[in-house]
């Protein structure tokens, strides 16, 4: 028979004061912490006093305006992490069980990923109604530290993480491509030598974007350097940009339905170009995934991969024409009885 569970700690601690803790940690801010958890702060800080008291060792320090965890709360902090994926795994597995299949998936992208992941968690959450989807975007640099905090339970790069074990799947293509204005010299060219290209004016994402390391990595292997003229933390502001004559870019072809067939942008003919790139399902190594993010995995390498693939209908819908509204018992008008009979 295996030994009862008793820590001296289990009488003296709750899982709420562990959540609130985790929220702080997270946040690095009470404040936050409250915010999210719709808490006063007052009630907050009464938590996790008395956790302290219970642990006999502080979990933060103070110094200035800044909270800093100290290395108990660390451990303390990866200990907490475990327990909450544990209890969630067990939630979801229970719910599965019934047949519900509900629960919550965390996912975290980079910024260029919001151009399809959207759009293909549509059909996804009207499959699964009971799932909550929490999505965060944002640029390379800041999913790659949610990973290493395994604050989600799934993650899309645009291409692996390296020097983290992760195991990545690759389920859609990802290419960047050169653009410049319709009326640029060199959009009327062919076969325009990436030498040419670095000559020009480049609009580029901020540092942390994956799409500026894999252009960066581009040029730096046939060693030349772009003429970077502005850093923009947008694809969206890149494109307008160079809309508006500022220079050239190189963006992932999956943010540019709209300006490509509107005529706004055009891509440009350059030797070395495409950069031929994958979008990736991410995980930590070994990371037990929920039954909801199992489900949500199986779905984006079958239907959510054909869905993103699927180019986004661009042509505005037609308005319907709709009949003026007439009072109750009111007589057709000529207009109306016209269109009738027509
Ligand atoms: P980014 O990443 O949005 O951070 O540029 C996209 C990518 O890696 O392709």
């Amino acid at each position: 028979m295996n030994k009862p569970v008793m820590t001296s700690l289990i009488r003296h601690l709750s899982l709420r004061q562990l959540q609130v803790f985790e929220a702080i940690a997270r946040h690095a801010s009470f404040t936050r912490a409250a915010e999210e958890l719709h808490l006063t702060q007052p009630t907050v800080s009464a938590q996790i006093k008395n956790l302290t008291d219970a642990i006999g060792l502080p979990l933060f320090e103070q110094i200035g305006k800044k909270i800093h965890i100290t290395d108990t709360g660390r451990t303390l902090y990866k200990s907490c992490r475990e327990v909450f994926d544990a209890l969630a795994r067990f939630e979801m597995e229970t719910a599965d069980l019934k047949g519900l299949k509900h629960g919550h998936l965390r996912l975290a992208v980079v910024t260029t990923a919001k151009y399809f992941v959207p759009r293909v968690l549509g059909p996804f959450c009207q499959r699964y109604p009971g799932v909550d989807v929490a999505l965060k975007v944002t640029n390379r640099e800041r999913v790659l530290e949610r990973l290493v905090e395994n604050e989600d339970d799934l993650y899309i790069f645009g291409q692996p993480p390296a020097g983290i074990d992760v195991e990545a799947i690759p389920f859609l293509r990802n290419p960047l491509v050169a653009i410049a204005a319709p009326d640029h010299p060199l959009a009327s060219q062919r076969r325009v030598p990436l030498a040419r290209l670095s000559q020009e004016p480049f609009l580029v994402r901020e540092s942390g974007s994956g799409t500026r390391l894999a252009t960066e990595r581009l040029f730096d292997e046939r060693r030349l350097s772009m003429q970077i003229k502005m850093e923009l933390g947008s694809n969206e502001a890149i494109k307008q940009g160079v809309i508006g004559g500022l220079g050239v870019a190189v963006l992932s072809s999956h943010t540019l339905a709209t300006e490509l067939t509107s005529g706004q942008l055009c891509i440009l003919n350059v030797e070395g170009l495409p950069i031929e790139r994958h979008w990736y399902m991410v995980r930590p190594k070994g990371k037990q995934l929920s039954v909801v993010a199992r489900t949500f995995l199986d779905y984006m390498l079958t239907d959510g991969k054909s869905i993103a693939e699927t180019p986004v209908r661009v042509t505005p819908a037609r308005p319907r024409r709709r009949e003026p509204p007439r009072a109750q018992g009111a007589l057709p008008t000529a207009r109306t009885r016209k269109r009738r009979t027509a």
